[in-house]
């Protein structure tokens, strides 16, 4: 096992699928110890399965937001204090914008952008008293190119590029990085139901290099963000788009 990551201690939010699920994946493969949140049941049973020993699987709703400041005192109270939060929890409910009903506006924001913010400032609390964090908060390409049908999902992921900003410049003097990372379309169940048939394949034909991401790619830029080597990345959104953005 290569130990890059020995005595983290990550918790990764929306750990049952997808990206937050690779990114375990990753952690746990290079000696952290995973703490993986998520909506789903699932994760109970995913989490202890990683490579390694004692990690954990919380089933909570992140959505409440009570939830963060419990998964934080549980994790300091049974594993130690956090080292690495990646929020990784997310939904994409697509609409064109003329249609956008009130209930799904407000779980995309309430998942994507407020409970972001309640782990960031729960993790936080913590890690400023250590003196040492590591936050990085999934955006997306869509927080800085205009895509059909994306006018909540955009809105979500442009507000944590500038929440990005502000818990960067508040926190880097003590020690705690916070950066965002923004993927195009990633082949995981989100990606995959947002971007099925012909709307897929135009899509991937805006892509330079011509395909779409696959969850590792992003978990290896994550693995770095987290770790001691990139004291000097923050505030930053890194763009994960095989040059999409770029054209
Ligand atoms: N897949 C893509 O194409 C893509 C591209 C850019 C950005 N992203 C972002 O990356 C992140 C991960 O996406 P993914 O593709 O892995 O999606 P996914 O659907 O595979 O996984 C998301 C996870 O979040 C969990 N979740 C949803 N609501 C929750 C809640 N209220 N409380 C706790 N957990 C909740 C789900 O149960 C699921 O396990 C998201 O923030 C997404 O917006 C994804």
């Amino acid at each position: 096992m290569n130990q890059k990551h020995s005595g983290d201690i990550a918790v990764i939010t929306g750990a049952a699928s997808g990206i937050g699920y690779s990114v375990a994946h990753h952690f746990a493969t290079r000696g952290a110890r995973v703490i993986g949140v998520d909506l789903s049941d699932r994760v109970v049973e995913l989490m202890p399965a990683l490579p390694g020993d004692s990690h954990l699987g919380i089933a909570r709703d992140l959505t409440d937001p009570d939830a963060a400041a419990e998964i934080i005192s549980q994790t300091v109270g049974s594993v130690g204090t956090p080292t690495i939060l990646v929020n990784s929890a997310g939904v994409a409910l697509l609409d064109s914008a003329i249609d956008v009903p009130p209930n799904r506006w407000r779980t995309t924001i309430d998942v994507n952008l407020s409970a972001t913010f309640y782990m960031a400032q729960a993790a936080g609390r913590a890690m400023l008293a250590a003196r040492y964090g590591r936050i990085i908060n999934l955006a997306s390409q869509a927080a800085v190119i205009g895509l059909d049908q994306h006018a909540a999902y955009a809105a979500s992921k442009a507000a944590i590029i500038g929440l990005t900003r502000v818990l960067s410049k508040e926190w880097a003097p003590s020690g705690v990085t916070v950066n965002a990372v923004s993927p195009t379309v990633v082949e995981t169940p989100l990606g995959k139901a947002a971007w099925a048939g012909e709307k897929g394949e135009r899509a991937k034909a805006e892509i330079p290099v011509g395909r779409f991401a696959q969850p590792e790619e992003i978990a290896s830029l994550i693995g770095y963000l987290a770790s001691e080597d990139a004291a000097m990345i923050t505030g930053t959104n890194v763009l994960v788009d095989g040059g999409r953005t770029s054209v």
